[in-house]
């Protein structure tokens, strides 16, 4: 079960504590068409910033082999294959594969935001792509997210109340971190179906995982560090700024260079 947001006024109220929700598609201040996945994927996987990860239990040739043609295999053949892949830095496609992406998702989104009362340090989309069978790790980010699904589905995972599962003191000493979810009660986890045009908002500092489906999976992540409204923190944001204040050398360490998926 998963509500829906569907006025900023609770947008403002529930973004404070977990568990996710969706924002209703009537809420999202853009309008944007990206290339297809197909496209994207062609030409980002040549960028040297961009992480593969191909998955399952290859033969070890396999693996190589495609490791190795990841860049150059007809690209049809690449979606073909499970794996994942990433990008944290998609400014430097501003001016060519996602021209106008700045002026018609991302200005339009701090807008809202600031009208709403918020402030934040970093605001940033980041791309995640997989193909049949593709996941992500088990893993918390620190940077509440708000998740796009632009093409094919994914099931996106997480807890109704994480607190039970992990305080934001062990998500901060990355205790989540893992290939696969550990063992778990199905009934205490929030899986949410997603398809095209589907907006979550991801809680900071909240363990969870995604998987995909059968075809190329596409979406879009708006992460945002430092997120307040009105001058506070969300509860497990706080205790990572409490954190952070006892270790003021590790704030230079979280950004985009360790972001975790
Ligand atoms: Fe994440």
């Amino acid at each position: 079960m998963i509500d829906t947001i569907a006025t900023p006024g609770e947008f403002t109220q529930r973004w404070m504590d977990p568990p996710n929700f969706y924002l209703a598609p009537h809420l999202r201040p853009f309008r944007f068409t990206l290339p297809r996945a197909l496209e994207i994927l062609d030409v980002i996987r040549n960028d040297d910033e961009v992480r593969f990860t191909l998955l399952g239990d290859l033969d070890p040739g396999i693996r190589s082999t495609r490791t190795r043609a990841f860049r150059q295999a007809p690209v049809e053949e690449v979606a073909q294959w499970p794996f994942r892949l990433v990008h944290f830095h998609l400014a430097r496609f501003y001016d060519d594969l996602l021209a106008g992406f700045q002026e018609e998702v991302m200005i339009p989104w701090r807008t809202f935001l600031s009208a709403h009362g918020f402030t934040w340090q970093r605001c940033s989309p980041l791309l995640f792509l997989s193909g049949p069978g593709g996941h992500s790790t088990y893993h918390t980010d620190q940077s509440h997210g708000l998740v796009w699904q632009i093409e094919g589905a994914k099931t996106f995972h997480s807890y109704y109340a994480p607190e039970e599962v992990m305080s934001a003191a062990a998500a901060i000493r990355c205790e989540s971190t893992g290939e696969h979810p550990p063992l778990h009660d199905a009934r205490t986890v929030q899986a949410v179906r997603m398809g095209p045009g589907d907006l979550l908002w991801s809680h900071v500092l909240t363990p969870h995982w995604v998987t995909g489906d059968t075809t190329l999976s596409m979406s879009v992540n708006l992460s945002h560090g430092g997120l307040a409204r009105q001058g506070r923190f969300a509860q497990r944001e706080q205790v990572l700024r409490d954190h952070w204040d006892k270790h003021p050398d590790e704030p230079w360490l979280t950004d985009l260079r360790n972001a975790r998926y």
